[in-house]
């Protein structure tokens, strides 16, 4: 579905490389988490998938990136969001309109959506992210987690085959952070391919079936969950807070204990104990 070939790109106005030589293959039906500290290149990766590098911040870019077989540099960012639905991290800064019926209907017009189908897909977007009792509210009524469904509705109405979500939790709480990622993985599960830069591993290990950690422009594991895992001392090294499952898993390793492969959840975590105990 996004595959990347030998991609570097530096920022015009930068001296070094915002990406450097990131070859990765995203296939269709991926729940990708992407994790790494700050400057890692995270949002610049995002930016890429959806198309705003090149088309609206330029620089020089090398390598290819193809979305669903489009040369994200050859065709038009309009072309692209087609396919793919972005949610950018700062959602005010996206949000156009005061009302959500209309921040939803916004895009829907611009793409030419017929009139006859336009209440239809609003009402349906809101249900899939669980507001459709806020369809006429004010946006400034809402709270950070009802805001960041409706950046994801507006998106949604749109019907991607890619969702692409730049740390959609950022500033919310747990049960709203875990509310979000329920509607995600509903939505992976539907066929929609999601890729979604998160700080909190314990919500993309629980969440997502595979995981890529980014480092200085780099790509340093990707994999499924357990496979990234396994590799507790390079997250550490590269400043990436392991799950305690996993760390339990390497304490248990550590102290001669055979543990078995690398739990990715609490339930998995307690089998282990229990079979180390046996
Ligand atoms: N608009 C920009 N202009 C110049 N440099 C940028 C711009 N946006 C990001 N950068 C630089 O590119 C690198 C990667 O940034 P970014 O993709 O935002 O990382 P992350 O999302 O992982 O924190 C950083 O060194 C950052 O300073
Ligand atoms: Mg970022």
């Amino acid at each position: 579905m996004i595959d990347m070939q030998q991609l570097s790109f530096r920022y015009e106005s930068a001296q070094g490389n915002a990406l450097t030589d990131i070859t990765l293959h995203i296939p269709r039906g991926e729940f990708l988490g992407i994790i790494g500290p700050s400057g890692a290149g995270k949002s610049t990766l995002l930016s890429v998938i959806s198309g705003v590098i090149p088309h609206h911040y330029t620089g020089d870019f090398y390598g290819a990136c193809v979305v669903n077989g489009m040369d994200t540099v050859e065709v038009t960012p309009t072309d692209l969001s087609r396919v793919v639905g972005s949610v950018f991290q700062d959602i005010d800064a996206q949000m156009v309109s005061s009302m959500v019926e209309d921040e939803v209907l916004f895009a829907l017009e611009n793409f030419g959506v017929p009139a006859k189908d336009l209440d239809s897909r609003v009402e349906e977007a809101l249900a899939t992210v669980g507001i459709a009792n806020l369809r006429h509210r004010s946006l400034d009524t809402l709270s950070g987690g009802q805001k960041q469904k409706v950046a994801i509705a507006a998106v949604l109405a749109m019907r991607p085959q890619v969702l692409v979500l730049d740390e959609p939790t950022g500033e919310l709480d747990p049960a709203s952070s875990q509310a979000i990622f329920r509607v995600l993985r509903t939505l992976n599960e539907q066929g929609t391919t999601v890729v979604v830069v998160e700080q909190k591993i314990m919500l993309l290990s629980a969440f997502c079936k595979s995981l890529c950690v980014m480092d200085r422009g780099s790509v340093r594991l990707h994999g499924t969950m357990r496979e990234v895992l396994a590799h507790p001392e390079l997250l550490r090294e590269i400043g990436v807070n392991c799950p305690r499952v996993a760390t339990l898993h390497e304490q248990l390793l550590a102290a001669g204990l055979s543990a078995g492969p690398v739990p990715i959840c609490v339930e998995e975590a307690k089998a282990m104990v229990e079979g180390v105990l046996a």
